[in-house]
């Protein structure tokens, strides 16, 4: 899926904090108050396991992040020391919604991971989203179970 021109799809970078990364996660859930610092820190987390934690963003025209995703490869011990992708926190800004920029973001998260060899890509969605997964080509399978320590 072509993504609007001048929009690109890219790896995260720690100065995407001053490009609205954290004001398009909001469109998923609470954020909170994140300074630079800390931000600078979450990021260095994340690049000290860059084959297991692939942030990655789409920038409009302007280089302003208007979609998040994250895409978590787990290297397993069944399935010959196969791998599985696990997708989340994908966020598409508001104002961008319905230009296919969720889908594209989905779409190139599951080919990173198909060519790192992942056997199959998961993920978690509340019943509301299920049929834009599907149109993801991704199909209903199990249960979601939580158990929360936050609150
Ligand atoms: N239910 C059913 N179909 C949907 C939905 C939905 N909630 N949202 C989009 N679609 C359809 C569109 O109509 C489109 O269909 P078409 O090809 O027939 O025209 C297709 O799915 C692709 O839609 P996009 O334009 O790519 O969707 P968008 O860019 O708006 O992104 C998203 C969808 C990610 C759900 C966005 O609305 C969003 O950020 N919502 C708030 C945060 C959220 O719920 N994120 C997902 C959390 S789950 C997780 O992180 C693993």
């Amino acid at each position: 899926m072509p993504l609007p021109e001048g929009y690109q799809f890219r790896k995260l970078e720690v100065s995407d904090y001053n490009k609205n990364y954290l004001e398009t996660l909001k469109a998923l859930t609470t954020v909170g108050d994140i300074s630079e610092e800390a931000f600078g820190g979450i990021y260095e987390e994340w690049a000290k396991y860059p084959g297991l934690y692939q942030p990655h963003v789409i920038v409009n025209e302007k280089g302003v992040v208007v979609a998040t995703g994250m895409l978590l490869v787990e290297k397993k011990a069944i399935h010959e020391g196969g791998k599985v992708g696990h997708i989340e926190d994908i966020a598409v800004a508001e104002s961008e919604q319905g230009k296919k920029l969720g889908l594209t973001m989905i779409t190139s998260l599951s080919s990173i991971g198909e060519k790192l060899g992942c056997y199959k890509i998961i993920l978690d969605c509340s019943p509301h989203n299920i049929g834009f997964y599907e149109k993801c080509g991704f199909t209903h399978s199990g249960a979601e179970m939580v158990k929360r320590f936050d609150q």
